[in-house]
């Protein structure tokens, strides 16, 4: 396993992550806690989550969004209109931001890139327009480049991605069915050439078929294919 200079990278199930810094910054990504069959039930979060990212609407990415953010005293950064849904949902500190850009999350720059997915959120009200998808890559000082791609098709952009910042580890929806499976994520990690692969999005739902098996066989030799379970760390 490479060191990734004290970052520890903990998945909850699904696509939810949380992200520790060596200097002790807690950022989740995508919580989806509550209704999520693969969360381990017996994780607990750290009492303070300083940052809460969501790469889209969809539930499956937002719907403990509300209350961690309460509880844990946490900022919701998102794209703009999803920053103020969830802002009218009772989320008391968010930051709006858009594609392309950068915001400094303490020792964490936090760069909003491109996803290929749908992203309305549903409510009792019917579905409403929260932006675009989106993926972010974590810049974190004297660590390393992290990349959650959200949810997405592949797409050759992703190389844009690399050149820009050179993401070590990537994380990557691999189930199929909504998002890329393991063929088409293969490829996004030629076009990314990360060092880690973490497979994201698989296993929660019949549906969800794509494994980290069928992906490790199709990726080249040195991006080493991590196989985990959720609760588990790197
Ligand atoms: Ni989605
Ligand atoms: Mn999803």
């Amino acid at each position: 396993m490479k060191s990734l200079k004290g970052t520890r990278i903990t998945w909850l199930g699904h696509a939810t992550v949380l992200v520790q810094t060596a200097k002790g910054t807690n950022i989740l990504i995508d919580p989806f806690i509550a209704q999520n069959p693969k969360y381990p039930k017996d994780f607990v979060l750290p009492a303070k989550i300083d940052y809460i990212l969501l790469t889209h609407g969809h539930g499956d990415h937002i719907s403990d969004a509300v209350p961690v953010a309460a509880r844990h005293g946490s900022a919701v950064v998102a794209i703009y209109e999803l920053a103020s849904y969830v802002a009218g949902k009772g989320v008391a500190q968010t930051i709006g931001m858009n594609l392309g850009g950068t915001v400094q999350l303490k020792d964490v720059a936090a760069t909003m890139v491109e996803a290929k997915h749908s992203a309305g959120a549903q409510d009792e009200h019917g579905t409403h327009y929260v932006g675009v998808a989106a993926g972010y890559v974590l810049n974190i000082a004297d660590g390393p480049v992290l990349y959650h791609a959200g949810d997405t098709a592949v797409f050759g952009d992703m190389k844009l991605i690399r050149e820009l910042y050179r993401p070590e580890v990537a994380m990557l929806p691999i189930g199929g069915h909504f998002t890329m499976g393991p063929k088409e994520a293969a490829l996004a990690t030629r076009f990314l050439e990360p060092k880690i692969v973490l497979p994201l999005h698989f296993g929660t739902f019949p549906p969800l078929k794509g494994t980290p098996e069928e992906l490790a066989a199709l990726v080249d030799a040195g991006v080493q294919v991590v196989r985990w379970i959720p609760g588990e760390s790197i």
